[in-house]
């Protein structure tokens, strides 16, 4: 007999005869004759309700049944009179596949998010987690559909790389060098007997190698892990996250934050419209105001503020920040709630940024001093998306690349990019934990993500 998940079963339009499902047990009360039996198996975050009658042979056995079990129950799906719940099981069997002590962890009550991240392996059975991972499932989805929807082509960009695309040297290093016994050279590793013999490490955004797609096949988009080793203990900041980065051929800064703009209203309105379910818990248990901040992120225009305008903005604000607003110095997560939460009260896209604080590739503006940078910034979230329009004009990105003390030499197959047709090109990366801690109101990328890694944290 096939089983049947429970989120097909709920959205059943009539009674059913003899359907199997498979689950694990949630709660189970007794009453005079009968044992109630919530079971969940994760398709849906509902709970089917199946009802034993002592008649059941095993019946005693039911009624040891502690939760965290895991069951198998055939029966008829029938009309509920219980509030809450349109249908139920009445149980012709019940197989108990295994049971499950009193110590399992997580016993009808709730738990703080504190603890449940020291059973990281066990919140997937939470309700919370349960929706919070099918949201990113379903937001995964959605990426993909955008890009295709828009004939965009999906590149996999490496994992292992030799560059460090954002130069801000957070590097996890990538050898197969015996750590006990280092090989040196003129006293310095010798990176000569290495896997690779060079230096490698894990890639902390795919846009290099996203840009040489784009030159050959016009759109194309990465979604992968990155890589940061960032010793920033922060409720944003994550060692291992996900980036959706696209990169379009002949297109400038304008059109990249269009394009930023349309992504993230796509994604907002996706999750309203196909995870229902799962996001009215969010809504109803984490973030009382959710679900009318993503309708307006939904539906407003987003502010596009060039940075200086920001800086002054922020400046005339009469507001103490912890750090001093500067021209010439990047803003703080305080800044972007500023202008996000208060100021706009809407989504903010700051572009033309200061070159001295952004990557080499950025594309320099006619003032000298500016690149074609862009953030889009939201409430509660801040940064969601870094991108820009690229330096093309080779003599321009060398001198760029000599001003900051860069070697060219690893990098003469992207500047190859600037020999051979170059053109206009743009593009950005957005954060996947952070849009998935938009649409959850989930406060801490420890939990959106399966098996967070941050500093000294990699037991699971
Ligand atoms: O602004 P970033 O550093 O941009 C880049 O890496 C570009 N190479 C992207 C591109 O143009 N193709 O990172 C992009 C986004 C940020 O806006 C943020 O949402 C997310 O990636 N991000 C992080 N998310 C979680 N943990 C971290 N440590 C993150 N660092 C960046
Ligand atoms: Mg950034």
């Amino acid at each position: 007999m096939k089983r049947t998940k429970i989120v097909h079963l709920l959205a059943s339009q009539k009674s059913v005869d003899r359907v199997l499902i498979k689950g694990w047990l949630r709660t189970r009360r007794d009453s005079k004759g009968f044992s109630f039996l919530e079971v969940n198996d994760g398709s849906c975050l509902h709970n089917v309700q199946v009802i034993a009658d002592e008649k059941l042979e095993n019946y005693a056995d039911i009624k040891q049944l502690l939760t965290g079990s895991a069951v198998a129950v055939i029966g008829n799906l029938v009309a509920s009179s219980g509030s809450g719940q349109s249908w139920e099981i009445q149980a012709q069997k019940i197989e108990v596949i295994s049971g499950a002590p009193d110590s399992y962890p997580l016993q009808k009550k709730r738990h703080s998010d504190e603890y449940l991240r020291t059973i990281a392996h066990l919140r997937p059975r939470t309700n919370k987690y349960g929706a919070a991972f099918r949201i990113r499932s379903d937001l995964s989805f959605a990426v993909h559909k955008f890009f295709k929807d828009r004939g965009f082509t999906y590149i996999h960009s490496p994992v292992i790389t030799a560059s460090d695309c954002e130069g801000a040297g957070e590097l996890f290093h990538v050898t197969s060098l015996d750590l006990n016994r280092v090989p040196l050279k003129n006293g310095q590793t010798d990176y000569d007997q290495d896997f690779f013999g060079k230096e490698a490490n894990l890639t902390v955004s795919g846009q290099l190698a996203a840009e040489m797609f784009a030159l050959a096949l016009g759109d194309v988009y990465t979604f992968g892990p990155t890589f940061r080793a960032e010793n920033s203990n922060t409720r944003r900041h994550a060692a291992e996250f996900w980036m959706i980065e696209p990169e379009m051929a002949f297109c400038d800064l304008k059109g990249n934050m269009d394009l930023g703009e349309e992504l993230v209203k796509y994604l907002v309105t996706f999750v309203l419209q196909e995870c229902r379910y799962d996001l009215e818990l969010f809504a109803r248990f984490v973030d009382k105001s959710l679900l009318p901040t993503l309708d307006t992120i939904a539906t407003s225009n987003f502010v596009r503020l060039p940075y200086a305008e920001a800086v002054e903005l922020l400046s005339r604000s009469n507001r103490k920040f912890e750090y001093a607003v500067a021209s010439g110095k990047d803003l703080q997560s305080e800044h972007e709630r500023y202008l996000t939460e208060e100021h706009f009260k809407k989504p903010v896209i700051v572009y033309d940024y200061p070159k001295e604080i952004k990557p080499f590739y950025m594309r320099m503006n006619d003032d000298d001093r500016t690149v074609a940078a862009m953030d889009v910034l939201l409430p509660s979230i801040g940064e969601i998306i870094g991108g820009s329009q690229r330096e093309e004009r080779l003599s321009v990105l060398e001198s760029r690349m000599e001003e900051m003390g860069m070697s060219q030499e690893p990098y003469w197959w992207y500047l190859d990019s600037r020999r051979y047709g170059s053109v206009e090109h743009s593009g950005f990366g957005l954060g996947f934990e952070r849009l998935l801690m938009l649409v959850t109101g989930i406060g801490n990328i420890r939990d959106v993500i399966p098996f967070p890694r941050t500093p000294k944290n990699i037991d699971f």
